[in-house]
């Protein structure tokens, strides 16, 4: 089976899990997307009420940002595969309004299942973590964003793992704080994406 093909089998087993009560709210899963044979994987939070009603990762506004960061690279989703630690969206329905919440451990605890298998599948010499949630699950620790963001550390999921801001994070900055934000982000999947050619190389894949 190929890499798309094993995701693909995947999802079939994610649209029937109803291992926490996030089942109950998903409008659809969000698997992921990109390219499955990527060696750069980019792991977000969850999906919000965008991915949840298309079943797409980042197609919101903080999605948009990250093409646009990738785009500053010349890369775009096919260079990459991009997924979350959660496949269904964790919101509070009040009368008729859905709000987004942050998910509760057991909900996490229940899905990282999935992400470990996606990991397993990709199989990628980089991880960046967008988010400290994401980072925290990654390097297996407490992570502190505003010192170890950018930083290459190990972690028992790849090779190398780093974490950057995530998008939805740096659209709440304004002016000359969000063009920092942003340049920042672009500039860890920067290094990411280098880190990738520098273990090709190492493993003399290039
Ligand atoms: N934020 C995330 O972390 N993931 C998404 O898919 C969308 C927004």
């Amino acid at each position: 089976m190929t890499n798309a093909e094993k995701m693909e089998a995947l999802r079939g087993e994610i649209e029937r899990c109803r291992d926490c009560g996030l089942c109950e709210t998903r409008t659809n899963i969000v698997l992921g997307e990109g390219n499955p044979d990527s060696p750069l994987m980019i792991v977000g939070e969850g999906p919000g009420a965008t991915e949840d009603a298309t079943g797409r990762p980042f197609v919101g506004r903080a999605g948009k940002l990250l093409d646009e960061a990738l785009g500053e690279l010349r890369m775009s989703r096919k260079h990459v595969f991009i997924c979350n630690i959660l496949k269904c969206r964790a919101c509070v329905i009040d009368g008729r309004s859905v709000r987004n919440r942050p998910p509760l451990p057991a909900e996490v605890k229940a899905c990282t299942k999935w992400l470990e298998r996606q990991i397993e599948i990709v199989n990628p010499k980089v991880i960046l973590s967008l988010g400290a949630p994401s980072a925290r699950f990654i390097m297996e620790r407490d992570f502190r964003m505003t010192k170890e963001r950018g930083l290459f550390f190990p972690s028992k999921f790849a090779p190398a793992a780093i974490a950057g801001l995530h998008p939805a994070y740096i659209l709440r900055k304004h002016g000359e704080e969000f063009e920092e934000a942003k340049g920042s982000l672009v500039h860890d999947i920067d290094s990411a994406r280098k880190k990738v050619i520098e273990l090709k190389k190492a493993g003399g894949e290039l």
